[in-house]
């Protein structure tokens, strides 16, 4: 070739990039959805499309020509880039108002699968029972931690420092010296420290201990009862406790109570009532494996709050006297519903829970 003549560019490079110039738009306006827009896109712009395969064959064409054969691909490489976006959004656009105009769902109709609706767990059920018994009785409902320090869940009760409870054997604690508290009772002490009588609260939560048997759980829950004003007696907390198994078991329900002790109530008592499962129409008693056929089943321990627990609290135990219940609702739970171990209420197995 003579010194300054230009180098003839590669012919078929010119014709494919006309033919691409002149077929993208048509290809791009013919694209009825989104996905086929897309697809026409990558066979011009993709690693193996029409123009990235021109853009290869750069490299053959003769360097005096290159610049200006680069400029024209760019030009129309920015061509096809516009006009994708532009129908992107037209496609869009056409695709809202098909929406907005077509039929409205009708949310009226009957299903075509029929979905097994949920329901509470038998332990909520139960809590939301109990719970709703003593607020009809004028009790308010309090929360407290379930982490607290060990002077809340035991000292402050009047535990002694040696108490077996505290052992590492029937308490969970921290790393950090607390305890995941063994009863609901430490929100007695929460609410004294906060507030001074009169005060009637119930509280109801989740509770731990190193315990694992058929009626024993680690994880568990309690309702805690509480009631303190001046001249509060025992009587107060027999009538409370007779008309809460009259509420949940029914009209001439039985209660008794039996002397027992906690370290924070004098005197201190549990309370059964007359078995509702073996009870004749006559009032006597058939006798049941539930009862283990004494007739009586086992619902909480109370008591009269002890002086040295007001004291503890900054409360004035010449002046006020309350009591104090603990009922443990998976107990109340598994009465109600007949079940025979409380690990069946934690493990959570679909057949088992679709029962209640
Ligand atoms: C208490 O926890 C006392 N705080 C109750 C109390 C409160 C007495 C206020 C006096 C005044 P006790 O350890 O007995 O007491 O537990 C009460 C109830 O919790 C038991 O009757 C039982 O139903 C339930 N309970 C105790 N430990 C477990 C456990 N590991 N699993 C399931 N339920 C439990």
């Amino acid at each position: 070739m003579s010194e300054g003549a230009v180098s003839p560019v590669k012919p078929d490079l010119f014709a494919s990039l006309d033919a691409l110039r002149s077929d993208f738009a048509r290809r791009f306006e013919s694209a009825a959805n989104e996905q086929t827009l897309r697809e026409e896109n990558a066979k011009i712009l993709g690693k193996k499309g029409e123009l990235t395969q021109i853009l290869k064959q750069l490299g053959s064409v003769p360097g005096d020509q290159r610049k200006a054969i680069g400029e024209r691909v760019n030009a129309l490489r920015k061509e096809v880039e516009d006009a994708f976006s532009t129908r992107l959004g037209a496609l869009a656009r056409a695709k809202r108002e098909a929406d907005l105009h077509a039929a409205p769902f009708d949310l009226t109709l009957p299903a075509r699968e029929v979905v097994p609706l949920g329901h509470a767990h038998p332990i909520s059920k139960t809590r939301e029972e109990l719970v709703t018994i003593f607020r009809s009785m004028g009790f308010a409902v309090h929360d407290g931690p379930e982490i607290d320090l060990e002077e809340n869940n035991f000292t402050k009760l009047g535990f002694p420092p040696d108490h077996p409870a505290t052992d590492m054997q029937d308490s969970f604690w921290t790393t950090s010296g607390h305890v995941l508290r063994t009863h609901t009772s430490n929100v007695q002490i929460h609410a004294m420290m906060k507030q001074k009588p009169p005060m009637a609260f119930i509280a109801p939560g989740t509770c731990y201990r190193r315990d694992d048997d058929v009626t024993h759980s680690p994880m568990f829950h309690q309702i805690e009862g509480f009631l303190v004003d001046e001249r509060v007696t025992l009587a107060h907390l027999r009538g409370v406790i007779s008309e809460f198994a009259v509420r949940l078991y029914g009209p001439g329900t039985k209660v008794r109570f039996r002397a027992s002790y906690f370290p924070f109530v004098e005197p201190g008592a549990e309370v059964d009532v007359a078995c509702v499962f073996c009870k004749r129409p006559d009032g006597t008693h058939a006798g049941c494996n539930v009862c283990k056929h004494t007739g009586w089943l086992e619902i909480l321990g109370c008591g009269m709050i002890d002086p040295v627990v007001f004291e503890h609290c900054g409360i004035d135990p010449e002046r006020y006297t309350g009591f104090a219940f603990g009922m443990g609702i998976d107990r109340v739970a598994m009465l109600r519903y007949d079940i025979p171990d409380i690990r069946l209420l934690f493990e959570n197995d679909p057949r088992f829970l679709a029962q209640f």
